[in-house]
């Protein structure tokens, strides 16, 4: 392994000396290849071995392995870890440990069983598969710490320990939302503090004059278990916010007790956005940079999500994030588990370092014999014949592919991170309010961050994101572009202030249906959709749209002209201030006929604007185009297909076009008239899964080509 390649983009995986017997396994020696069977030691050393074969940069230990380091209260076994930590320092090979809170033994279970967590339903979770702990609980609570400490003062100042990881994915399999005894005492004190012990606050605040729910005093309060009807959603989102901030008090302790033990050694967590029950700004906070771990849930993996779920990463802690673990094609937990071809994972590995990833670790290095796992996919077969496998092979083409750029373009230690050219606000209760009343099983925010993700990446824009104006306000203007993404709650005074600001200087606010409807406890506003003024306009109506359902808007001539559909939500808005003109109208088969579907506010002499939707425009490139002329936003460069995603990404004055294409067939990128191209590298994965990687040096043409399933990084001359 040389030096250069370890530093643009690490390579790595979970892996797992716990779960090596101390019986002998079959092993294929590395150097001779002879299948012998070998103490576990000598196992530990081939793996070693291997790993630096297949040019692995970094591991992760630990994270399920409490019961083997305390197999009993007090006894204290820390030299399982030992070998691999020892030979991972020999190799070169950087470790991030983790504490191993995801997986509390069962004689603590024993000792303490209501530590297991209940359910919505009241299902208390046995003991016999993860996250079987309640993070309310008192002794839970204590134990964290001192296991924290134990792990941290065992394995935290050994050499080849660069990194933590705190437990393991918090909230996955909704464990976020904890239905205890000790939740609900926790939540009564939370309660108590958040409307200054009177409750006749909190029944104004809930509304509990509906269905009759008033409460007298906070200890009558019941957490908001499965019911016939909906619960309450103002009770639903304040228990939301409890659990997401218990649950981050829970890691603080964590990460408090790392750096006095462990110190140097940066914190992370391996983030999961599959799911919005965590809320990942909160959960993040603390941490020194951001895992995160990329599955995908679709039966047909799907790369916008993936490219705004880095750019999330990414804008988490405004720096390169690491991928802790990488979906390696085949899983376990899908009804079916399918089979992807071996390019997605080539290109997952250039799109997330494009998007900001500074490393992808697999799960996981071994394929395991047994446990629920045992079909999931790992770097090594099961079949311990095989030499080299389909995955190593791709390792290595990976490796070869960073390395060519990081030679080419002369990177020192990371790709430059995208251009700050929109920022669209993911704030997580906006999110919980739309799901908690959602109105539609098709509409969700997350849609809408797709269509917003497909936009940039038709036009070169680079994508971030913030929670809200206000944390993001010291940097607004480096923006082009701001969007609201149907962000549900009444923009504040101190919003309203910012976006015309942002206006006045130039700047573009897009904001999409179900924007501005709400309060912040979760009660539809009396003013909704106000973004600067009460007299704007007014919402007359608004609702989902079937899934099946769509609406055709007509563009006036001034705007694009033509056609764009829309879906989702629609809204008819009656326009009181003539400033707002017009783009687009719902068409006469619309139930909002002649309602404005696109409105406008430009106001004399500004080059700023603010256009609002008042429907949800279906991914299609008239969409695009129509929007970038709507919003007078020129492209950094436009795709010519869905399936290419273009981003600019910027280091210092030098400006780069970092394109993936995951269609099938060739696709084009064009660039603005005068921007001069200077030299690019195509990169693919061949059917023998070995990189093909071609310099191409200035090109005087404002088009370049890019066959399907391949990535190009272009620089673009100033
Ligand atoms: C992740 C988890 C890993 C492993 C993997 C399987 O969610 O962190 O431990 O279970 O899923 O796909």
């Amino acid at each position: 392994m040389n030096s250069t390649q370890q530093n643009l983009f690490k390579l790595g995986a979970a892996y797992y000396p716990d779960y090596i017997s101390n019986e002998k396994t079959l092993t294929r020696r590395v150097d001779s290849g002879r299948l012998e069977w070998l103490t576990n030691k000598e196992r530990l050393t081939e793996d070693f071995k291997r790993m630096v074969k297949q040019g692995i940069h970094t591991i992760r230990l630990g994270e399920f392995s409490w019961a083997k380091v305390e197999p009993a209260p007090g006894v204290w076994k820390p030299e399982v870890f030992k070998d691999a930590l020892d030979l991972a320092h020999k190799h070169n090979i950087e470790v991030i440990f983790c504490t191993p809170t995801a997986t509390p033994p069962k004689w603590l279970i024993d000792a303490h069983p209501d530590i297991l967590p209940v359910t919505r339903t009241g299902q208390k979770i046995p003991f016999g598969s993860r996250r079987h702990y309640d993070f309310h609980h008192p002794e839970y609570q204590k134990q964290n710490k001192r296991i924290t400490e134990l792990f941290a003062k065992s394995f935290g100042n050994h050499p080849a320990v660069k990194s933590w990881q705190t437990d393991n994915e918090f909230g996955c399999h909704n464990s976020v939302f904890l239905f205890t005894q000790n939740a609900k005492t926790a939540f009564h004190k939370w309660l108590e503090q958040r409307y200054n012990g009177e409750i006749e606050a909190l029944n104004e605040n809930w509304f509990t004059c509906f269905w009759s729910q008033h409460y007298r005093s906070f200890k009558e309060i019941d957490l908001p278990l499965a019911s016939w009807a909906d619960q309450n959603p103002h009770l639903e989102l304040d228990f939301r916010r409890f659990s997401n901030e218990a649950l981050c008090a829970f890691q603080r302790d964590q990460i408090e007790i790392i750096r006095k033990h462990s110190p140097n050694r940066p914190v992370t967590h391996n983030l999961m956005t599959l799911f919005t029950d965590l809320c990942p700004w909160m959960a993040s906070k603390d941490l020194d940079y951001s895992g995160f771990d990329h599955y995908q849930m679709e039966s047909e993996p799907h790369p916008v999500t993936s490219a705004w779920q880095f750019a999330l990463m990414r804008s988490t802690k405004q720096r390169h994030f690491l991928i802790l673990e990488q979906q390696p094609l085949q899983v376990n937990w899908q009804p079916t588990n399918r089979r992807f071809s071996f390019d997605w994972l080539f290109l997952w590995g250039l799109q997330s370092a494009f998007q900001g990833a500074s490393g992808m670790l697999y799960f996981s290095w071994q394929r395991m014999p047994g446990g629920c796992e045992q079909y999931h996919d790992g770097v090594v077969p099961h079949d311990v014949r095989i030499e080299k496998s389909q995955q190593e092979k791709l390792i290595e083409a990976k490796n070869h592919t960073f390395t060519k750029l990081k030679n080419e373009f002369g990177f020192t230690d990371a790709l430059p991170l995208a251009a700050r050219d929109v920022l669209c606000i993911h704030d997580s209760e906006s999110l919980w309010s739309h799901e908690i009343t959602s109105q539609s099983v098709t509409y969700t925010t997350r849609k809408q961050i797709d269509h917003i993700t497909q936009f940039c990446l038709q036009s070169g824009l680079g994508l971030w994101f913030a929670p809200s104006l206000e944390a993001e306000k010291d940097r607004l203007d480096a923006y082009k572009l701001i969007v609201l993404p149907g962000h549900a709650f009444e923009l504040t005074a101190a919003e309203r202030h910012l976006l015309k600001n942002f206006r006045s200087k130039g700047g573009r606010v897009l904001s999409l249906p179900r924007t501005g409807y709400k309060t912040r406890n979760n009660k539809l506003s009396p003013l909704p959709a106000v973004f600067y003024s009460e007299t704007d306009f007014y919402l007359d109506d608004y609702g989902a749209l079937l899934e099946s359902e769509t609406e055709t808007c007509d563009l006036t001539d001034t705007a694009a002209g033509g056609h764009i559909e829309g879906h989702l939500w629609s809204e008819k808005i009656q326009v009181l201030n003539k400033s707002w003109t017009t783009e687009a109208t719902f068409s006469n088969k619309s139930i909002y006929a002649g309602s404005p579907a696109i409105l406008k506010l430009k106001e004399d002499g500004q080059h700023g604007a603010h256009v609002h939707l008042a429907t949800c425009p279906m991914p299609q490139k008239e969409a695009w185009s129509a929007l970038r002329k709507i919003l007078d936003l020129p492209a950094r460069a436009i795709s010519s297909a869905s399936e290419l995603q273009l981003q600019l990404l910027e280091s210092g004055n030098r400006k780069f076009l970092a394109g993936v294409h995951f269609g099938q067939h060739p696709s084009s990128i064009s660039l603005p008239a005068q921007q001069k191209i200077g030299s690019s590298v195509l990169m693919s994965l061949d059917k023998n899964l070995q990189a093909q990687v071609e310099l191409i040096t200035q090109s005087d043409s404002q088009s370049l080509s890019i066959p399907g399933r391949s990535a190009i990084l272009v620089e673009l001359l100033t």
